[in-house]
């Protein structure tokens, strides 16, 4: 198939979804409450953030003023619009942004935030990258896909060394965080169903309309059934694999009189 028909699908099936990745209201908030000694009004970086659920979530946790940042146009477009219905532009603003090249002032966010993005740098650089925005005492909190056992089937095994070779354990997550000049905080395995209620189900929909659509077209139909995969996947594997949110701070320390 050619490469402009697939990216058309892709299209097609991500369009207007409510999430890009497994999150859900619960588990972010699980994940904030972690942060502890915030100001009142944190100032939050959230990174990656594609059609923004994460974003409002945010926003509706805590009293914070959130720079969301993505580099698809479409999904900074609606996320301003979105706000803007809200009236909460004044705290809640999209800007088109790559993660490995940010343009912010040093020391500006109290927490920098990423569901489902930080695997697109790999969490080493994310971190190293990342820290001069942070504010001392300032919070890294992310979301990764991770296995939950040692010992695996080779179905899924496969499945997912052919499609993210960089999985980890989380217990080898922790450790890398562990050795890193952040402080690691916590981590917490997202439920089944934040994979469920605001992305795979809404997918799943999307994936069986157009497979109706393109019932007629056999490489259309290919495309499909390879996202689809993934849910079939989830559906017989979930006690092997997951997501993890895991929380950094830059604990606060000078050299050579400044922060690092
Ligand atoms: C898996 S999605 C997660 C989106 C969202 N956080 C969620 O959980 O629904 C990853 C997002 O990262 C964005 N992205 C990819 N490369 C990027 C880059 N270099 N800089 C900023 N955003 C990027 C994609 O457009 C996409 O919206």
């Amino acid at each position: 198939m050619d490469k402009s028909k697939q990216e058309q699908i892709f299209f097609e099936i991500h369009t207007d979804l409510p999430r890009e990745g497994p999150g859900n209201f619960k588990s972010t908030k699980a994940a904030f409450s972690f942060l502890t000694e915030l100001p009142e009004k944190p100032v939050i970086l959230d990174i990656g953030c594609g059609p923004g659920k994460q974003t409002f979530d945010l926003a509706k946790i805590s009293n914070s003023i959130i720079t969301a940042i993505d580099n698809h146009h479409a999904y900074i477009d609606r996320l301003n619009k979105k706000a803007s219905d809200q009236n909460i532009s004044s705290r809640v603003t999209g800007k088109v942004g790559d993660m490995n090249n940010l343009q912010f002032e040093e020391h500006s966010f109290d927490i920098i935030w990423a569901e489902g993005s930080i695997y697109l740098m790999g969490i080493g650089k994310a971190l190293s990258l990342w820290k001069k925005f942070l504010k001392p005492n300032g919070y890294i909190v992310f979301s990764e896909l991770c296995w939950f056992k040692d010992d695996r089937p080779d179905e899924i095994e496969n499945y997912w060394l052919s499609n993210y070779g960089e999985i980890k354990t989380i217990d080898s997550i922790v450790k890398f965080l562990s050795n890193t000049d952040y402080k690691f905080i916590g981590s917490y395995v997202l439920p089944d169903n934040a994979w469920w209620d605001d992305y795979y189900t809404p997918l799943t929909n999307r994936i069986n309309d157009l497979k109706k659509k393109y019932s007629n077209d056999p490489e259309a139909t290919q495309v499909l059934e390879n996202e689809s995969l993934e849910m079939e996947m989830h559906k017989k594997y979930s006690a092997y694999y997951g997501y993890s949110f895991f929380v950094v701070k830059n604990i606060l320390y000078y050299h050579n009189s400044k922060y690092k």
